[in-house]
């Protein structure tokens, strides 16, 4: 099965800018090449793009004024969307390099098109705020309460009113700061997650597996979301959002080893990198080998079916 690659340089969801320059940062760290060299097919579509419109800085006014820029995050949004659900499509798997983590609207809703999907979301973070209760009025903070059917309409209606994804396919992993409202939500809905002290409990590999049997029953296949700030900041520092206490890059490697055996990808993102804020690619890097860890090669999944 071959992989293609799509750029989502987008930052405005973030609180600071630089995570644009993401996608350019990870293919520069070698990933066609690393990719290739374990045997799979690659093809690079390039990028979404991103208007002049869409580039206005910090300080400009646009959108909602507790969702920042959401009217041009919608749009990207909507192009990564199509993008995406196309890859599906045509039986490849597309692997998303953002951006901040409100690419995360598209790339679902996308990958949800004609698939039933559930979703592995590796983050410090829950990003299951809404405009009702984001602190931050920062978009990246709300993707995943979108796909679940909450939150600011023209973003969750993008591909479609229905959610993206149930509460019982989608488990959260790494999680170590959350919001009251997010707190909230995940309570409601009964959403599973394993923060650091179950990951230490029961180990990554089981994690995972649990993880999986989870989203896996009933659904077509599984979306990996990964943002980098789930990794300790010593080994990705280059995030806009840093938290303390982060999962161990090794940790993280084998998490993508036991869902690559599982056979279940349909699609992955990797978001958050902001060269601007790493340390000699650093970030760029750790992205490079969760990538290649992932997407292992055909004939490793083939063996393993
Ligand atoms: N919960 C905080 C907020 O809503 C931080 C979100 C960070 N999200 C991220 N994708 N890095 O603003
Ligand atoms: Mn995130
Ligand atoms: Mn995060
Ligand atoms: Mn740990």
């Amino acid at each position: 099965q071959a992989v293609h690659v799509i750029g989502a340089p987008l930052d405005l969801g973030a609180g600071c800018r630089g995570c644009r320059m993401g996608p350019d940062a990870i293919r520069c760290a070698g990933l066609l090449t690393r990719l290739r060299q374990q045997g799979r097919m690659v093809q690079d579509l390039g990028d979404v793009t991103l208007t002049e419109r869409e580039k206005l800085s910090a300080d400009s006014a646009g959108g909602h004024p507790k969702a920042k820029y959401i009217d041009e995050i919608v749009r990207f949004n909507r192009r990564l969307h199509r993008k995406t659900a196309a890859s599906v499509e045509a039986g490849a798997i597309p692997l998303i390099l953002g951006g901040d983590h409100s690419i995360a609207a598209g790339t679902i809703a996308g990958a949800a098109r004609h698939k039933r999907i559930g979703v592995l979301w590796f983050d410090a973070h829950g990003d299951l705020n809404t405009v009702q209760t984001s602190p931050s009025g920062n978009v990246h903070g709300m993707p995943l309460a979108a796909m679940l059917g909450y939150g600011y309409p023209a973003l969750k209606h993008i591909g479609g009113k229905r959610p993206k994804v149930r509460p019982e396919h989608l488990v959260l992993i790494g999680t170590r700061s959350l919001d009251t409202g997010e707190q909230e939500l995940i309570q409601r809905a009964g959403i599973r997650m394993y923060a650091s002290r179950e990951l230490h409990r029961l180990g990554m590999s089981e994690v995972v597996r649990q993880a999986l049997a989870a989203a896996g029953e009933g659904t077509d296949g599984i979306h990996v979301s990964f943002d980098l700030d789930g990794l300790d900041p010593g080994e990705a520092p280059g995030v806009g959002t840093p938290v303390s206490a982060g999962m161990r890059l090794t940790e993280a490697l084998e998490a993508m080893r036991v869902i690559a055996a599982s056979g279940l990808l349909v699609s992955a993102e990797f978001v958050e990198v902001n060269p601007a804020l790493d340390l000699r690619s650093k970030t760029a890097h750790a992205a490079v080998e969760l990538i290649c860890s992932l997407l292992g090669s055909d004939t490793m999944e083939e063996k393993s079916r």
